[in-house]
This record gives structure tokens, C-alpha cells and sequence, in this order.
């Protein structure tokens, strides 16, 4: 028994904020941010529509290419650094927003490695033989967590969600063909939001402080992240057999054009064979892998048949590759 996917495909909301927006009012510069980061433009969900709303646009287009009666779907798994609450779970609130009440439904904390740990969990889940049909959604609201004063981090992220319906096949020759994940939180201060747990008492210091917002170490992130993005993407291939030259398509989280460009030198494989689209999205966490995907598939760049390669490095740190058969 192996998995695949079905149908995926992602949403993103209307808004759009160019880098002259930032310009406007922060010390930044068009320049430096697209010398930087590659990033052109990214978009921002409207306050009243919260990440379980994106999340269900997504999972609608997701089971409609899937060509699947929604209720076919037997786990939720819903990755996401960005939930509408601590609890109830936003896997739990996209279930009854999609009306498959009583499907078994969690979220996953995993960074922007959120989309690859969640497609990792069905696939064994699969294998196993406990469910057939598993939807994986990676969903974000990164400006709801953003200090729009600190340029360091706010011309960075967007909001955004993909989805993907994961399904059981006897297919030996498509789908999921393997995974390596990693963790180590002894990085954790890098990239963290400090007070939106229970580890800082919520007072006044917190707004002061701006606690509630997210932090980076970008320099710190980025040169880990080539570094690991690198290996983890040789340990997964080589543990297939299969050499970077085999791979159709690289499709890597999507935080920083330079990062990209660092990893596929490591790797060895030319650009032309690399998913880009952060310059209109920005760096959307979870969600951004099942965007370029999506995107890529809309566009008929990825074709049935095609050996993928997705790569991802986050918040935790968490970093892991996976390589399937399109
Ligand atoms: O998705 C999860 C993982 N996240 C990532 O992968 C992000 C990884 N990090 C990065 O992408 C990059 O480190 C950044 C884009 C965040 C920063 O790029 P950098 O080349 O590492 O710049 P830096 O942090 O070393 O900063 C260089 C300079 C600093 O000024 P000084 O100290 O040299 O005077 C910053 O204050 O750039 C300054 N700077 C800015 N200037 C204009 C930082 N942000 C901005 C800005 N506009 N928005």
C-alpha cells in the first residue's frame, strides 16, 4: 500500500501588499528587500477572516480536483503556526466548517516543515492501513502575528493555504515514495512567538514588549536552513536510491530567494528545475510548499509522471525532505 495525492490546491486572499507599501512607512527600500529575499509582493487576510477560513477555501478546491464526496475523508490534519485558538484545534473548526462533523481532526505544529511532517503523518497513517482518505492542510495568518513596525521580520511572511487530499493506492509506481524529518529545539529562541502560550503570563509587559508578535533571528535561521535544507534533502534521496539528477521538480519552502539558490548549489540541480513563487507570495510558513505545488500544477509546469523533491526548514527548528511520484 502507498499514498498519493489526489487533488491539492491552495487559496490566498485578494489583498495584496507590494514592498512600496513597507516603503511607505518603514525604513526599508523596495531594493533591499527583493536583493534580500527575492519577495515582491505578498497578501493579507482581513481581520474577520480567520486561518480555519483560508484553510477551508483551500480543502474546497482540494476535494473538488480530488473528485471525492467530502465525506470520504477519514482524518483532518491541519499544520499551522497560525491557529485561530491554542484550542479548540483548527483541524477541529475546518471539520465543521467543511460539515464532516465526527471526522478525527488535529493540528500540527511544525513550522514552515508543517506541510511535510502533515503529508508524512497520512502517508504512514496510510501505509498502516488505518485510513484510506486523508486530507493535509497547511494554513496561515502570518500578519496577525506580525510587529508591522519591525522591519526585520514584516515584509517577510503572508497569509495563505494549500490542501491536499492524500489517498490509499496499490499503485507500486506513483505517490509518497519517502520521508526524513528533523527536529531540534535547542534553536527554539530563533524563530519563536513568545507570549501566545502559557510560557509568558499575559500583562501589560507583553504589549509594551510586543511578546505576542513573532521573532527572528534571520541570519542565524537562514544559514542553518541552507545547511540542513541541504543534507536533509541528500539523506532522504540517497536513502531511495536515487541521485539528485533523477528529480523533475524541487519544490522548497518558500522564506528567501537566496536560500533557494544556496540549497539547489548544494544539491547540485539547476534552478530551471526549482518551484519559485515567493515573489508573490512571500514567505507564507505551512502553507507555502502546497502553494508552489498548486501553483506549479495550475500552470502545467509539474506532469503526471514527474519525481518531486519537497524541502523544508522552520520554526522549532524543524527540517525534512520528501519525495514522491506525481
Ligand atoms: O521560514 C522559516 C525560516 N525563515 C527563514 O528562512 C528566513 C531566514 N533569513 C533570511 O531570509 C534573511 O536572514 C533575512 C531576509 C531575514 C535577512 O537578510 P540578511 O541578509 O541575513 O540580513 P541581516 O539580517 O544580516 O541584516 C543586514 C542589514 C542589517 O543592518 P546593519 O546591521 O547591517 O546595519 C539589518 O538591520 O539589513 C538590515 N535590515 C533591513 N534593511 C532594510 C533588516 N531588515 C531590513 C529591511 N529593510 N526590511
Amino acid at each position: 500500500m502507498r499514498s498519493y495525492i489526489r487533488g491539492l490546491s491552495y487559496y490566498v486572499p485578494e489583498e495584496t501588499l507590494t514592498n512600496q507599501f513597507f516603503e511607505e512607512y518603514l525604513d526599508t527600500s523596495d531594493e533591499w528587500i527583493t536583493q534580500r529575499t527575492g519577495i515582491k509582493e505578498r497578501r493579507r487576510a482581513s481581520k474577520d477572516v480567520l486561518t480555519s477560513d483560508l484553510a477551508l477555501y483551500a480543502s474546497q478546491k482540494a476535494i473538488e480536483k480530488a473528485g471525492i464526496d467530502k465525506k470520504e475523508i477519514e482524518l483532518i490534519i491541519c499544520a499551522t503556526a497560525t491557529p485561530d485558538h491554542l484550542f479548540p484545534s483548527t483541524a477541529c473548526i475546518l471539520g465543521n466548517k467543511l460539515g464532516i462533523n465526527g471526522t478525527p481532526a488535529f493540528d500540527l505544529a511544525a513550522g514552515c516543515t508543517g506541510f511535510i511532517y502533515g503529508l508524512s503523518v497520512a502517508d504512514s497513517f496510510i501505509r498502516a492501513g488505518a485510513y484510506r482518505t486523508v486530507l493535509v492542510v497547511g494554513a496561515e495568518e502570518l500578519f496577525k502575528i506580525m510587529d508591522m513596525e519591525d522591519r526585520t521580520t514584516c515584509v517577510l511572511f503572508g497569509d495563505g493555504a494549500g490542501a491536499a487530499v492524500v489517498c490509499a493506492t496499490e499503485d507500486e509506481d506513483r505517490g509518497i515514495l519517502g520521508f526524513k524529518l528533523h527536529a531540534d529545539g535547542a534553536y527554539g529562541d530563533l524563530l519563536i512567538l513568545p507570549a501566545r502560550g502559557v510560557a509568558v503570563e499575559l500583562n501589560e509587559r507583553v504589549l509594551e514588549e510586543k511578546l505576542h508578535f513573532a521573532r527572528m533571528k534571520g541570519n542565524e535561521v537562514f544559514k542553518m536552513a541552507v545547511r540542513e535544507m541541504g543534507n536533509v534533502a541528500m539523506e532522504v534521496l540517497e536513502e531511495l536510491g536515487l541521485s539528485p539528477d533523477d528529480i523533475d521538480w524541487v519544490v522548497p519552502h518558500q522564506a528567501n530567494i537566496r536560500i533557494i539558490q544556496a540549497l539547489a548549489k548544494r544539491i547540485n540541480v539547476p534552478m530551471e528545475k526549482v518551484v519559485v513563487n515567493l515573489q508573490k507570495y512571500g514567505n507564507t510558513s505551512a502553507a507555502s510548499i502546497p502553494i508552489a505545488l498548486g501553483e506549479a500544477l495550475e500552470e502545467g509546469r509539474i506532469k503526471e509522471g514527474d519525481l518531486l523533491l519537497l524541502v523544508a526548514f522552520g520554526a522549532g527548528f524543524t527540517w525534512g525532505a520528501m519525495v514522491l511520484k506525481w
